[in-house]
């Protein structure tokens, strides 16, 4: 899979890709993740990329020129399955729609800035309008590297144990089961007994339980309670 990220602050973002798991899964050839710098597609000499709001207000715009020359010198090299804009305003991210991203090929991630981008580039190349939460951040780039993470951790092969994505919270809309390691004993606080017997259906049953009266305890709602 590839990412291509376009943002005006790229070094934001270097830096979040060059470490831990995204790294490794990049140089094991799992995922690309390319940033590019909107400044690199402007044309003004002072290299801006934002401007006033007509009709006045509070606040700049980020321009169509440079989104649109970026975002087509890159849909010339390759067909892109998703051109996705991080807005507040966009619909809500949840592990469903993670899943159904980490199953594409190549995604252009557009992060925006100031008051958001002239509407006509939502209109003309966004695909996917998606948001992190119910509150405002100062820019795209944290939800834009929310959502690679949350992507690229899926691919096959990017985790060392294959399954334990599949057992995340969420992934079969529960909340994930309490887990414990080493020392079976700590401060007069013992590990379940179950999880030491050795008994794997059982452990899964305790586990299955356990993540359902979580979720009832939580997150009612996502059994729909
Ligand atoms: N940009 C600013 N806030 C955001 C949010 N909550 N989700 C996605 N993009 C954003």
């Amino acid at each position: 899979m590839r990412i291509d990220i376009i943002t005006c602050l790229p070094r934001l973002l270097d830096s979040y890709f060059a470490h831990s798991i995204l790294q490794r899964a990049q140089q094991a050839g799992h995922a690309e993740v390319v940033v590019h710098d909107l400044r690199d597609y402007t044309l003004d000499k002072h290299r801006r990329v934002d401007d006033y709001m007509f009709g006045g207000g509070a606040g700049m715009v980020m321009q169509i020129e440079p989104i649109a020359r970026c975002i087509r010198a890159l849909q010339a090299e390759r067909t892109y399955d998703e051109v996705i804009y991080m807005t507040p305003d966009g619909q809500r991210l949840n592990q469903q729609t993670v899943n159904t991203f980490s199953l594409k090929q190549n995604l252009i991630i557009l992060c925006g800035h100031y008051k958001g981008v002239d509407e006509r580039i939502r209109e003309r190349f966004i695909t996917r309008e998606v948001s992190i939460g119910d509150f405002v951040l100062s820019g795209g780039e944290l939800p834009a590297a929310v959502l690679s993470d949350a992507i690229i951790r899926l691919i096959p092969g990017v985790l060392n144990d294959e399954t334990s994505a599949l057992t995340d919270s969420f992934q079969d809309d529960l909340l994930a089961p309490p887990v414990y390691t080493r020392p079976a004993e700590w401060e007069g606080m013992k590990v379940p007994d179950i999880l030491l017997s050795g008994h794997e259906a059982k452990i899964d049953e305790w586990r299955y339980e356990q993540a359902l009266a979580r979720t009832r305890a939580r997150r009612p709602d996502l059994l729909g309670e």
